[in-house]
């Protein structure tokens, strides 16, 4: 596993830009980590290093579930952490995204296994102290 520890949000939004250039264009990558790790700031890197929106234009899609960047859509960037049950997160399309010709960032993705394609990349990403991250890829 790739490792990288990073010691602010810039550091870890350009290492989500590098990302950009080493992840397949379609395909789901797990977002798996605390509250606070750098979940959402690694996707404005990666949505940025693919041009597929601007950084500002990235949020958590902790309500809304499901974000879509790009025309068309690039990269669709989704967040489990309010889902409880499986039958929620069929309900939301979870598995028909899987089908879309884009990149499918998911947040929280270790929250629902038995829905996710076995063929994916995972990014865990953990608080070391202060203002530093470790992120670790299957890449
Ligand atoms: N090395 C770092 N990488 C990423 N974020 C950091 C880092 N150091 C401090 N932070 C702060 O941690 C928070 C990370 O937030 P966010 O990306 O939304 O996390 P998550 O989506 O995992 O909950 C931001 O407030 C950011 O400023
Ligand atoms: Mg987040």
């Amino acid at each position: 596993m790739r490792q990288f520890e990073t010691h602010s949000e810039e550091e870890t939004r350009a290492v989500g830009r590098k990302l950009a250039k080493l992840l397949p264009d379609r395909g789901v990558v797990l977002l798996i980590g605390d509250l606070g790790t750098g979940k959402t700031t690694l996707v404005k890197g990666i949505v940025e290093g693919r041009g597929a929106a601007n950084a500002e234009d990235v949020s958590s899609p902790t309500f809304t579930l499901v974000h879509e960047y790009g025309d068309p859509v690039a990269i669709y960037h989704v967040d489990l952490y309010r889902l409880e049950t499986l039958e929620e997160a069929r309900r939301i399309g979870l598995e028909d995204l899987f089908h879309q010709p884009a990149l499918i960032l998911i947040e929280w993705g270790d929250r629902f296994p038995e829905l996710l394609p076995d063929n994916r990349v995972e990014i865990i990403l953990s608080h070391k102290e202060g203002a530093s991250r470790l992120l670790k890829f299957s890449l």
